[in-house]
């Protein structure tokens, strides 16, 4: 006579086969929100002791704080030699122009990607089309900006078959900025960056603590691609979050 199966495995077969995931549909999705918010809490408890905080001496949230943050990357990276500085999530490019302004060295490199059209998808509440620049690229005579329009998923692939950044020389730092919102996205972009990406660069995200996505993307990204890394600083609660990689 078979053994009998654990529970796990019976309850699991029970909820197979009764059909009840017509139903559960709604439930599941509420279920995971919730297991995801418990990931990023305990993820943020583990990482509490971060070299800077953006919220230590000004609790409230105000989102422009995440520039405190970028330029205590800048002071303690020491990032005013060259650097390639990619922007996925562009929009109207107030972030682009920050990055613009505070590197001078006229050997950097700073390219921004976009749809230029706003999110391809809901990003939670926020609709699909948000952020819609009808198309428009921001303007800089910068000689050093690029704009590279269209979906990631059609426009990096090409864009890094470029001679430049995959031939990388180690005295050029990388910082990748990820402010497209979307797990989809984020993803994407991580792995496709994956095989270039080099210990002492630095990731930037700007909605690291919304749970499924662009926590989702970092935390699948980091454990499928084995890379170790270092959290520099947060603000706004983990919303927005700099990490520098350690290995790759
Ligand atoms: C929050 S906005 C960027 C804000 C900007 N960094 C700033 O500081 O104002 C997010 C942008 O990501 C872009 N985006 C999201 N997913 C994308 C994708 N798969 N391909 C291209 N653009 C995408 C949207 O078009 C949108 O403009």
């Amino acid at each position: 006579m078979p053994g009998k199966r654990p529970l796990p495995r019976r309850i699991k077969v029970a909820l197979l086969r009764s059909g009840v995931g017509r139903v559960g549909a709604p439930t599941s999705g509420l279920l995971l929100k919730t297991a995801y918010m418990a990931r990023l809490a305990k993820w943020t408890h583990g990482h509490r002791d971060v070299s800077f905080n953006a919220d230590a001496d000004e609790s409230e949230f105000r989102y422009n704080k995440r520039e405190r943050l970028f330029q205590f990357v800048c002071d303690a990276e020491g990032l005013d030699g060259p650097i390639d500085y990619l922007e996925f999530g562009v929009a109207k490019g107030k972030s682009f122009f920050w990055w613009l302004s505070q590197n001078q060295h006229p050997k950097s490199n700073f390219t921004g990607f976009d749809t230029f059209t706003g999110l391809p998808e809901d990003f939670g509440p926020v609709k699909a089309g948000t952020f819609d620049t009808k198309g428009s690229v921001p303007e800089t005579d910068d000689p050093r900006a690029h704009f590279v329009a269209g979906y990631f998923q059609k426009t990096l692939g090409p864009f890094l078959k470029e001679p430049g950044l995959t031939e990388r020389s180690s005295e050029r730092r990388l910082v990748v900025h990820l402010d497209a919102d979307l797990y989809s996205s984020t993803l994407f972009v991580l792995t496709r960056l994956a095989p270039m990406l080099q210990p002492n660069d630095i990731l930037l995200f700007d909605e690291f603590g919304v749970p499924m996505h662009e926590f989702k993307a970092f935390t699948e990204f980091v454990q499928a691609y084995q890379i170790g890394y270092e959290v520099l600083g947060q603000a706004n609660d983990y919303l927005q979050v700099a990490v520098k990689l350690t290995h790759v």
